[in-house]
């Protein structure tokens, strides 16, 4: 838009040179006639000075109406950051810096406070829960967990901008609000929840608002696939005292999901392990014109600085960082399968043999 602009400036000032020379061929050898046209001349003079007059106002009301509509937010938000100018924040980064204003609370202290956009993009059962509480610990850090599981709000890109504007704009109430000064403000967004759908839209969005993203992804498939089964079977069999649970805070609640052992339809399993890979690789080649960062689960469970790369990366000061998640499949995938034997046979041989260990 910019450019645009730009190009059109220039096409103004291209306009005024050539009337120059246009009016200066005129005036010359009009020296004689302007004794025979005096009052004509003149007036046409005139009028093609006023006409460039209203040109270059009506370029100008263009610009200023396309400023007005479209980039209202834009605007406002440029104003705050001359207000909170922070010299500290290298120019490279201001696309990704925002002070947002809230329609339904004043951010009073934290107003200069600048915040950075977020959103973990994720598969079900690969650990963006867990991700998500340990990353709430931080006291800046509002992570406002899975929004488009609800529906009408993936319907369409007009359902979905909304959303998003309103939790960046702070505006999303829920249990990751914050007392201190949120700097950092996200959600986890499930790959299937819209999001590969519609991601022309979507990275549009993430590069026009400077929104980063932390996909979260699970090298061993075959166990995301278990934990699926798992949670499959616990959403029906309510196993812990008639509730059921997803994520666990005990031992003892674990001990009682992990007892269950699912068993796997091995004629779709090698499909469906192709299906999760190219889910995952659609996602990255699509969004790899974005800000982003990759984790893998496995990672983040075996190394704890693989947070740290996070908090680095969405520029917030380092802490330590907690969750009461407790891991339910802990043992090894044998152990965890009901039909091991026809498990390993068919994965034996095949890209997917190294799962088999995990
Ligand atoms: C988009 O989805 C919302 C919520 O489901 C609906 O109210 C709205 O009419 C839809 N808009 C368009 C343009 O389809
Ligand atoms: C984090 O919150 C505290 C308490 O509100 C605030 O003083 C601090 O500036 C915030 N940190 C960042 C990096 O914004
Ligand atoms: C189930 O409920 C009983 C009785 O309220 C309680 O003692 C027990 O700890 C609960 N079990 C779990 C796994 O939460
Ligand atoms: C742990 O993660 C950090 C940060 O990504 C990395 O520099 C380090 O090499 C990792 N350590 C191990 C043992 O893999
Ligand atoms: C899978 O089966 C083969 C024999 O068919 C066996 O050698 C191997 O140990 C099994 N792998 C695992 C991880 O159980």
């Amino acid at each position: 838009m910019e450019e645009a602009g730009r190009e059109k400036d220039r096409s103004v000032v291209v306009v005024v040179e050539d009337l120059g020379t246009a009016s200066k061929d005129t005036v010359n050898p009009s020296a004689k006639s302007t004794r025979r046209y005096p009052l004509l001349s003149w007036t046409t003079i005139l009028a093609l000075i006023a006409l460039v007059g209203v040109y270059i106002f009506s370029v100008s009301l263009k610009q200023n109406g396309m400023l007005l509509g479209l980039k209202q937010t834009d605007m406002i938000e440029k104003e705050r950051e001359k207000l909170c100018q922070d010299p500290s924040i290298p120019v490279t980064e201001i696309p990704y810096v925002h002070y947002p204003t809230p329609d339904t609370y004043s951010r009073k202290e934290c107003a200069c406070t600048p915040v950075r956009f977020f959103a973990i993009l994720s598969m079900q059962r690969s650990g963006s829960g867990w991700i998500e509480t340990l990353l709430n610990s931080h006291e800046n850090i509002s992570s406002n967990g899975e929004i488009f599981s609800i529906k009408e709000r993936r319907s369409n890109i007009t359902s979905i901008t909304k959303t998003l504007d309103k939790l960046y704009n702070l505006d999303w109430l829920s249990s990751a609000a914050k007392n201190e000064c949120t700097a950092a403000v996200g959600l986890k967004w499930m790959l299937n929840q819209g999001l590969v759908q519609h991601h022309e839209e979507v990275v549009e969005y993430f590069n026009r608002r400077g929104v980063s993203a932390i996909f979260l992804l699970r090298r061993n498939t075959l166990q995301r696939y278990v934990s699926v089964l798992a949670n499959a079977h616990d959403s029906k069999a309510k196993q812990i005292n008639g509730t059921h649970k997803s994520h666990v805070h005990s031992e003892r609640e674990a001990q009682i999901l992990a007892q269950f052992k699912p068993e796997i339809d091995t004629k779709k399993l090698i499909a469906d392990l192709k299906k999760f890979d190219k889910l995952a690789a659609d996602a990255l080649l699509y969004f790899k014109k974005t800000r982003h960062i990759i984790l893998y689960y496995e990672d983040v469970v075996s190394n704890d600085t693989k947070l740290m790369d996070v908090l680095d990366f969405l520029r917030l000061p380092k802490r330590k960082l907690s969750s009461r998640h407790v891991k339910i499949h802990t043992k090894l995938l044998r152990d965890h399968i009901d039909n091991w034997a026809e498990v390993n046979s068919t994965l034996m041989g095949t890209q997917y043999e190294s799962f088999l260990n995990g």
